[in-house]
């Protein structure tokens, strides 16, 4: 297992290109199942993420060739069954089910295990599922699921915490090939969803109100292979905005998309950053001290529950007191244990954090817990006095491309070492 060795002080100074978003790749790689055609798509970054789910796809039978960001897959000739092996390790697993039912009539896929942000059953995606007439079954820690044709109808995707993502996906993916007409209320509207969309309407699937708390589907009998160019990252891309500002540096952010960032922009611009945008680019930094603010996690357009870590981070060392409340994962937050081993002052009551500004961070040995928590750890060694030992970083590679030696190359002096 690797680890991260940050030495803190640096600023980070100069430019960074942002990578595609991992988020957005997964279910569209999933999505490459509903054709018998070759499609390519551009612009995947290259995470351990990804190649769990390019390993799905071959188990299934695809033809997969990843390359340059480039990943082409032809799943001409597929069966319906996913291993468990490899499924446990990612739960966007779950979204080659939609998928698998449409093309196939079936799909069994294991349910995902538990996660260390919290429970994340997949309640939602299964109902919508039978909603448009698939029987599921659970067995033996298996999902069953079968359909000789799935039927078009009114399926609303709001759970206690809001719309949900993946089952957003899962859905829309299923009623592409299906019969008629499906409309889903309470969709998530988030960048990723949308991009999703616009690849399935490549291919000539037929979706109104992407990007909306409603669409609509009008099933096709056939989907063709196309190709597609994933969208930027934007956690990856406000994880860097984090960066900058933490380290008191100045950063250009390259190939980024400022509009998926609004919620972010507008907590740091209160923060007090400077934040200037031209095109898709970004300069980021502080021109003078930040200040404490308050932040509610939301699904899009408000603040991502993706970015709440780093924010933990970033506030343990702005003067004052700063409210950060998460509405989306209300159990995320293993992260804060390891801050405060790094001396960060915080309360957590509830789902809501509560962080009182201390004057500096000592570097510490952390143990990463999850993907955003462990960027969250990355950033607080960046302003930490001393050395700051991130263990476990393999839930970072999960979903950050190469952030050692990007993270280097703007002036942070991070080394990745072998246990
Ligand atoms: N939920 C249910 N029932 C369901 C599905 C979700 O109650 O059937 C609940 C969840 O427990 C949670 C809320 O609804 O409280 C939202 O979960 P959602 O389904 O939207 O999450 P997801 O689709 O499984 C995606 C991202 C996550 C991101 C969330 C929220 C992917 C691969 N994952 O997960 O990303 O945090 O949306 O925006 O797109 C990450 O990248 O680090 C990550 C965890």
């Amino acid at each position: 297992m690797d680890k991260f060795v940050v030495h803190g002080g640096n600023p980070l100074r100069g430019s960074l290109r942002i990578s595609g978003s991992k988020n957005s790749a997964l279910p569209i790689l999933a999505a490459t199942l509903l054709t018998p055609e070759p499609c390519i798509i551009h612009n995947v970054p290259n995470l351990s993420d990804i190649r769990y789910m390019l390993q799905i796809l071959q188990h299934l039978g695809a033809e997969v060739t990843f390359e340059n960001g480039t990943v082409r897959v032809c799943a001409a000739n597929i069966h319906s069954e996913t291993s468990y092996d490899l499924v446990r390790k990612m739960r966007a697993s779950i979204c080659v089910l939609g998928p698998l039912l449409a093309r196939l009539g079936r799909a069994t896929i294991s349910l995902p295990g538990g996660c260390v942000i919290g429970d994340r059953p997949i309640d939602l995606h299964l109902k919508g599922l039978e909603t448009l007439g698939a029987q599921i079954e659970v067995e033996e820690g298996n999902v069953i699921a079968s359909a000789p044709r799935l039927i078009g109808s009114e399926v609303f995707l709001g759970g206690k915490f809001g719309s949900t993502v993946l089952g957003t996906d899962n859905i829309m993916m299923a009623a592409t090939r299906a019969k008629g007409v499906t409309i889903i209320e309470s969709a998530a509207c988030e960048p990723e969803v949308r991009d999703l969309a616009e690849f399935l309407i490549k291919m000539g699937a037929k979706i109104q109100g992407q990007g909306t708390r409603r669409i609509e589907i009008e099933g096709v009998d056939f989907l063709r292979g196309v190709e597609h160019h994933v969208i930027p990252d934007r956690i990856e891309a406000g994880t860097f905005m984090v960066g900058a500002l933490i380290s008191g540096g100045d950063l250009r952010l390259t190939h980024l998309a400022p509009e998926h960032l609004g919620a972010v922009t507008n907590a740091l611009k209160q923060a007090g950053a400077e934040i200037k945008i031209e095109g898709n680019e970004m300069q980021i930094r502080a021109t003078g001290p930040l200040k404490s603010i308050e932040v509610i996690t939301e699904t899009y357009p408000g603040f991502p529950t993706d970015m709440q870590a780093q924010f933990c981070a970033l506030m343990s060392v702005v003067p004052g007191i700063s409210v950060i409340a998460e509405k989306v994962f209300p159990n995320r937050f293993m992260h804060l244990s390891e801050l405060k081993r790094m001396g960060a002052k915080i309360d957590l009551e509830g789902s809501t954090a509560i962080i009182h500004g201390v004057d500096h961070l000592g570097g510490a040995p952390v143990m990463a817990s999850d993907l955003r928590a462990s960027a969250a750890l990355v950033l607080a060694g960046l302003v930490a006095k001393g050395v700051t030992t991130v263990n476990r970083v393999y839930h970072i590679d999960r979903g950050y491309e190469k952030i050692d030696e990007k993270l280097r190359s703007v002036g942070a002096v991070i080394e990745r070492q072998k246990e």
